[in-house]
């Protein structure tokens, strides 16, 4: 492990750390997957988005209202990276955080995503004292729907035609939990 890998919370089998330069090129191979960004914003992603991203995220710190931050999602024996999770602090109202969460397709269906998510869940109310946990997925990602419900969020919302996908308005699920129903978990 790298000394600038600052390591954010860990579950049995996962960490949940800074991402830092050897992430670059399995980052790049699951982002650029067409399969892993068939609900998500980017397309056709290219090697230098990956260096930019990693360079950005290895100096970020989080919990800065307005901004994202991308915690990097490694194999506990290996420091491997096999996805990442992100926190976006509320402008606004920043006891508030929007998450989201890729696996690289050859580590999904193993539970890791529930791993990390669950313990990044115990990061955002445990230690920051976070108000309210949100989330947003694509109505057809129905892997996204499933974590999200296996996690215990509630979905609060159906948003009509809420963000352009691939030059299609697509409409989107808001997911929610506060920090008295995650008490509960
Ligand atoms: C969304 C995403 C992270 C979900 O990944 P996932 O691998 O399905 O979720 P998990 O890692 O928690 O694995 C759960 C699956 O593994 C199975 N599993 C196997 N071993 C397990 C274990 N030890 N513990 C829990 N589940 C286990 C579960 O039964 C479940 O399978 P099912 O959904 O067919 O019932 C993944 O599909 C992804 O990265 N998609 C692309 C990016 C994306 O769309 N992100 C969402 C944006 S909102």
């Amino acid at each position: 492990m790298e000394k600038s890998e600052h390591i954010y919370v860990q579950s049995n089998r996962l960490v949940l750390r800074q991402f830092s330069q050897q992430d670059i090129d399995p980052f790049y191979l699951y982002r650029s997957s067409p399969e892993v960004a068939r609900f998500q914003s980017w397309e056709n992603y290219h090697y230098h988005d990956a260096e930019v991203f990693v360079e950005k995220q290895s100096k970020c710190v989080p919990n800065q209202p307005g901004t994202w931050f991308q915690f990097a999602i490694a194999l506990t024996e290996t420091n491997q990276l096999i996805g990442d999770c992100a926190l976006h602090t509320l402008l606004d109202e920043p006891r508030i955080v929007e998450i989201g969460f890729t696996l690289a397709e050859e580590h999904q269906g193993n539970g890791y995503a529930t791993e990390a998510v669950t313990a990044l869940l115990s990061y955002v109310f445990h230690d920051l004292q976070k108000h309210k946990v949100i989330a947003f997925t694509d109505v057809r990602n129905e892997k996204s729907i499933r974590l999200l419900e296996r996690l215990g969020m509630r979905r609060e919302g159906h948003l009509l035609e809420n963000y352009m996908s691939k030059g299609q308005w697509v409409d989107e699920y808001q997911y929610s939990m506060l920090q008295s129903e995650w008490r509960k978990t």
